[in-house]
């Protein structure tokens, strides 16, 4: 039987890919709730989008832990309070313990804006856009202890045009991100993902309800 997913997003900054979950889910249905807002950083504008919406906002200060693994191992503590199922990154700018990959192995999405292994790290659309790559894009993937690195659940591409601005391109992305991160998500809590190795099949892709 499908369950419906308790989810929570873990975003460090501006949160229009927690808008992005919010809104899919208003208008659409994900068949899962985003039940938990969480934060390293206390001024994250996506706490107060959380708050807007109704949804449990929680800012924990990594310097009052001696430890990553400590931090995180509070973290996990306060997933299990709240029997969330799926974590999905927003830009969460603070890497993940091993203790907290093992813990939620397979249940952790997070997305990039370049198209995965290309232009890894915290600057992809400007490390594409200086490169001059003629292509670039989005992806969608399990996180894994490697930073960028997990299975690959879904990519899409974009030229980046002669003249094009480097703002430009970012709207573009963003526009992209905004797009397929729900759709993943989705697959996620409609139990449409198996993995087997490097690869992500998604099962009756077409028949989402
Ligand atoms: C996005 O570009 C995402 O791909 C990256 O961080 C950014 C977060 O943006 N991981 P926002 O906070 O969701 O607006």
């Amino acid at each position: 039987m499908l369950i419906r997913k308790r989810i929570a997003v873990f975003a460090s900054g501006f949160g229009s890919n927690l808008q992005a979950l919010i809104d899919y889910n208003k208008n659409n249905d994900l068949n899962g709730d985003i039940v938990l807002v969480f934060s390293n950083n206390k001024d994250a504008y996506a706490l107060k989008r959380a708050k807007e919406n109704k949804i449990k906002a929680v800012f924990m200060d990594p310097s009052a832990c001696s430890t990553r693994k400590q931090y995180d191992m509070k973290i996990i503590k306060l997933l299990e309070e709240e029997k969330i199922n799926l974590v999905v990154l927003a830009g969460y700018m603070f890497i993940l313990s091993h203790e907290f990959v093992c813990k939620f192995k397979n249940k952790i999405l997070n997305i990039h804006p370049a198209l995965l292994p290309s232009f890894k790290g915290a600057h992809g659309i400007k490390d594409a856009f200086e490169y001059g790559a003629r292509v670039t894009g989005v992806t969608v993937h399990f996180a894994e202890e490697d930073l960028d690195s997990g299975p690959i659940i879904l990519q899409e591409a974009l030229s980046i045009d002669q003249d094009e601005s480097l703002e430009g391109l970012e709207e573009k992305i963003h526009r992209i991100e905004h797009k397929i991160y729900p759709l993943a998500v989705k697959y996620f809590c409609e139990d449409k993902l198996k993995i087997n190795g490097r690869k992500v099949k998604i099962l009756n892709k077409n028949n989402s309800k």
